[in-house]
């Protein structure tokens, strides 16, 4: 197909116009749905042509801010482009760009960190207001209007269905061969008219592989040929390489005790590179016909799909570095039937990973003794990036694993503290830690012994002595003794080390001074 035949509706033909005349149809202060989920499907020139009204407005003293709903993060022709001229009023449900994370974190913009799963729903029971407009990125309009998704299927569904005006960006930069591998299910209801959701194993098609719009609604059609957009990903590290050679001893073991089968259970992996590196090691590992229920195929998971090891997997988009991303656009035909990508409220859908029996893989920032993860919040108050689906996949999953570096910031920080200062996981979701030093199952064992474990087997060595003394000495003052605490150094633990510096590095020169530093 060439660039304008994408466009097969006479009607919507008709509809076509540029970016900046789609812009200008969206009245300030509206809310407005945008495809999306990572660097994958996003709308490429209409929210940049609309950064360009928002910045000549404020430039004349005048406010332009709209309400931006996603599927998850974007790129910086979306979320970076908006955050840039202050465009933002409020923005849901996970974003990972550094100015909106900078405007976020100084007051400038509202951010509703929500599951992914239950975005969909909460617009459809009307919690988050009026949808005003949807931009919605397409491979091509048919001519009986049905539309071929792009690399991302996230809420579009959701945006089309409840946004009284829609405006689609068709890019023939995505191939073509797209068609097909979207699986788009219409059957969600709201309680209490729901049915199960018919979904028995990662490859079932329950769904439509188009999406649909009311055409009266579609008020503008405008062409472009622009590339998806992912940061590459770093390559393992040491750090990374471990962890994973933890995890895959675990799945080893759970082989042979008989709680896992041979071939695993579908595989869920969360966003960054360790996750990432994790997917990689898989490579050399003796499994065969791996399957994944997930919400982003990343490179290690696609390179899986490549060498044949993995046989299929389910998503919402495709996360690939440009390398890959390039990969994969050149040859989509033949992952026709390795990949398929539903709406976020199915592959994120909380029923379905407790069928399946999904193994969650997600990163943290930091985890405490007793396995609560944070994931989102730096010392509790700054957001990083959000909770994503972690949530959806963590409560729900067969296993559900957490890995990290033990520290972070060049050994500066413990990713084991105390007590984390934000909570997204409580130590119900939580199973396994793992970093680079050990992996701790946490599976059958009450909150002291779990403590033991996490302290033992996670903790870096230069903040093993710190935490067994803080916890040695919750165990003797702590009013309760089921999860021993000391709530007034809970949370100093770690400005307290970096503080005293002194202390640390005695400690590195002599290892037996540093208990004593702490009492
Ligand atoms: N204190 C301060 N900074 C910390 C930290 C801590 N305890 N732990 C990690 N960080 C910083 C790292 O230094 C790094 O910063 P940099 O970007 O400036 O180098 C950054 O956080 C990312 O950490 P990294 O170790 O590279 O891990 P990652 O790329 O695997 O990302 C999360 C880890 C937690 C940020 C990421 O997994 C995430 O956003 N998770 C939440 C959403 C999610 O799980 N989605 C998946 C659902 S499908």
């Amino acid at each position: 197909m060439t660039e304008t035949n994408r466009i097969r509706n006479p009607a919507l033909r008709s509809k076509i116009m540029t970016a900046q005349q789609a812009a200008a149809l969206i009245p300030k202060g509206s809310n407005v749905g945008m495809s999306g989920f990572t660097g994958a499907g996003y709308p490429k020139v209409v929210p940049l042509a609309l950064a360009e009204r928002m910045n000549a407005a404020h430039a004349g003293g005048e406010t332009f801010r709209i309400g931006v709903w996603t599927g998850a993060s974007t790129a910086p022709e979306l979320d970076g482009a908006l955050a840039k001229v202050d465009g933002m009023e409020m923005r849901l449900p996970y974003q990972s760009d550094p100015t909106c994370r900078k405007r976020i974190n100084a007051g400038e913009m509202e951010y509703l960190d929500i599951h992914l799963s239950h975005v969909a729903q909460f617009v459809w029971g009307g919690f988050l207001g009026k949808l005003d407009v949807a931009i919605v990125e397409v491979a091509a309009i048919r001519e009986d209007g049905a539309l071929i998704p792009s690399s991302s299927v996230g809420n579009n569904k959701t945006w089309l269905d409840c946004a009284g005006k829609v405006i689609l960006e068709v890019n023939s930069w995505q191939n073509i061969a797209l068609k097909g591998m979207h699986d788009v299910y219409y059957g969600t209801q709201l309680p209490p008219h729901r049915k199960p959701i018919p979904i028995v194993t990662a490859s079932d098609r329950i769904g439509d592989a188009y999406l649909h719009c009311d055409p009266a609604k579609i008020i503008a059609v405008v062409e472009t040929n622009a590339p998806d957009r992912n940061s590459a990903f770093s390559p393992p590290d040491e750090n990374s390489r471990l962890i994973a050679e933890h995890i895959l001893d675990f799945f080893g073991h759970e082989v042979k005790m008989g709680r896992l089968p041979k071939e695993l259970l579908p595989l869920q992996s969360g966003v960054g590179n360790v996750a990432n590196a994790v997917m990689e090691q898989l490579q050399g590992a003796p499994y065969d016909n791996l399957t994944a229920y997930t919400e982003v195929l990343q490179d290690g998971m696609f390179n899986l799909l490549r060498s044949g090891k993995m046989s299929f997997a389910s998503a919402t988009a495709l996360s690939l570095s440009p390398d890959a991303a390039h990969e994969f656009n050149r040859d989509a035909a033949k992952y026709r039937d390795k990949i398929v990508l539903r709406p976020q409220e199915i592959s994120n859908h909380p029923e379905v990973i407790r069928r399946l029996g999904v193994i969650a893989m997600n990163g943290l920032i930091e985890a405490d003794i007793y396995g609560n993860v944070n994931s989102t919040h730096i010392r509790g108050s700054s957001i990083m990036n959000g909770i994503g689906g972690s949530g959806d996949f963590a409560r729900n999953a067969w296993l559900s694993i957490f890995m990290t570096p033990s520290s972070a910031k060049n050994g500066q920080i413990s990713c084991i503290v105390p007590m984390v200062t934000h909570v997204d996981h409580t130590e119900h979701d939580v199973q396994v830690v793992v970093t680079e030093q050990g992996l701790a199952d946490l599976r059958g064992l009450s909150p002291k012994k779990r403590a033991e474990v996490v302290i033992e087997n996670c903790a870096h060595p230069i903040f093993k002595p710190a935490l067994t003394e803080y916890f040695e000495r919750a165990r003797r003052y702590s009013p309760g003794q089921h999860t021993p605490h000391i709530l007034d150094e809970a949370f100093t633990f770690l400005p307290n080390w970096q503080a005293n510096r002194e202390a640390r590095d005695a400690w590195k020169e002599d290892s037996v001074v540093q208990a004593d530093a702490w009492k």
